[in-house]
């Protein structure tokens, strides 16, 4: 600890479409931080053990079927479930890496054509993240990637959308990184901006809140 009472750890997002590299580059961010020795865990959305999490699965293997207003809820009460979880460890210092957010609930569900205000409601008052790092590829691209698999929105149309939708939730705090770099290069773009709002949060920077 560097002595100051309102230190915390740093709530950092990735986001992007499917198959951007989101979940390797989280892994790589994580140790690159824990060589600093800083308190550092790895979330992800949806988080598929939980009651909810399972609902939200069986939808998405195509093994139930729930309207759209419906999933959009349960992915955000996915989020809402480990709401105090995540302030408890923010506060204990520990950063968070988390594998999707509430951009990935809106962007999704606007896709799917529900009014963007309606989208973000049931995500006012989740914590909001000290950093968005958006992992930017072409939607052709990402497909090109193969890995497609048979869930609900491997689909390059539906990936369309969302990427249009990311676009309009997107603003000047989010650092957007070029993904279709070699993997070595999106790395070493997350570091330097992960590790300097880590430092931020260090010194205490206020938590706050969505939607600002
Ligand atoms: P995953 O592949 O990162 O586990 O995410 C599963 C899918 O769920 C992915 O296509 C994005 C989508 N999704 C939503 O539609 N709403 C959400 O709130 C989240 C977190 C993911």
């Amino acid at each position: 600890s560097i002595g100051n009472n309102d230190s915390r750890g740093a709530l950092i997002v990735l986001e992007g479409l499917d198959r951007c590299g989101k979940t390797s580059q989280s892994s790589r961010l994580l140790s690159y931080l824990d060589s600093f020795g800083h308190s550092v865990e790895l979330l992800r959305f949806p988080d598929r053990s939980t009651n909810v999490g399972q609902m939200i699965s069986a939808y998405l293997s195509k093994q139930s079927h729930l309207n759209d207003h419906t999933i959009h809820l349960l992915f955000s009460a996915n989020r809402w479930e480990k709401r105090s979880m995540m302030e408890t460890k923010l506060k204990a210092g520990t950063t968070l890496i988390v594998d999707r957010y509430s951009y990935s609930g809106v962007a999704y569900s606007f896709a799917k054509g529900i009014d963007i205000e309606w989208c973000k409601a049931p995500e006012i008052g989740l914590l909001a993240p000290d950093l968005v790092l958006y992992l930017d590829i072409p939607p052709e691209k990402a497909a090109e990637r193969g890995g497609y698999g048979d869930e609900r929105y491997d689909h390059l149309e539906f990936q369309k959308k969302v990427a249009q939708c990311f676009q309009i939730l997107c603003d000047s705090s989010w650092k957007i990184i070029d993904a279709c770099q070699a993997m070595e290069d999106v790395e070493k773009q997350l570091q330097e901006t992960a590790l300097d709002r880590v430092i931020t949060c260090q010194k205490g920077k206020p938590l706050s809140f969505l939607w600002r």
